[in-house]
């Protein structure tokens, strides 16, 4: 279908939410999509404030509130806009089986390391304590699996000689914050969402 419709994305993230908001800078400037909504489970994450500063519709999500993932997911899925893509941006839960059979395909992580390498929640600081040399970001489809979906795009980041852990992630945020967006720009123009 045509080009010129603009496409609907939901973000999950935790935390901080400098993806959240690379994305929602980079979809303001180009509008091939839009961001309906931020889904968050952590209260007082501070990427709720700049959901908010921008007039993004928050949709928390507290799975205390459930007895089950599936329970939680279910309600989620009830309180969801229609969209074409769901995005991974710093959302630290495994997605379970409820979400993934409602959006086959359509759920995209990013992951702060080159997969399959340095999966889980601490893929920085995992990569710079191994040693390696190269290590990146990944974005990939969400399957069953702990970050083992079909990848999407990686770039590299390279750790120098002298480089900190606090040095390679913000190298690594850098990279994330023009990786993310490029590769949705990507499945609008392959017309994959
Ligand atoms: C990002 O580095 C993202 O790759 C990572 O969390 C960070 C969120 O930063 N995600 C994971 O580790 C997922 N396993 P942000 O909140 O500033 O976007």
């Amino acid at each position: 279908m045509g080009e010129a419709m603009t496409k609907k994305l939901i973000v999950f993230a935790s935390g901080t939410g400098s993806n959240f908001e690379a994305l929602a800078d980079h979809f303001d400037r180009t509008k091939t999509a839009a961001i309906l909504a931020l889904v968050c489970d952590q209260p007082g994450a501070p990427v709720l404030a700049k959901a908010k500063r921008r007039g993004i519709p928050v949709i928390a999500l507290n799975y205390r509130d459930y007895p089950d993932k599936a329970a939680a997911e279910a309600a989620l899925i009830a309180h969801l806009p229609a969209c074409d893509l769901i995005v991974l941006a710093g959302f630290m839960r495994i997605i379970g089986s409820t979400l993934l059979n409602a959006y086959p395909n359509r759920i995209i992580n990013l992951h702060p390391a080159l997969l399959p390498s340095f999966p889980g929640r601490t893929g920085i600081a995992d990569a710079f304590n191994y040693g390696v040399k190269v290590t990146g970001v990944t974005v990939h489809y969400v399957d069953a699996g702990i970050d083992s979906g079909k990848i999407i795009a990686q770039a590299p980041v390279l750790i120098g000689e002298g480089t900190t852990l606090p040095e390679l992630e913000t190298a690594i945020h850098d990279v994330e914050h023009h990786l993310l967006p490029q590769t949705i720009e990507a499945l609008i123009k392959e017309e994959k969402i």
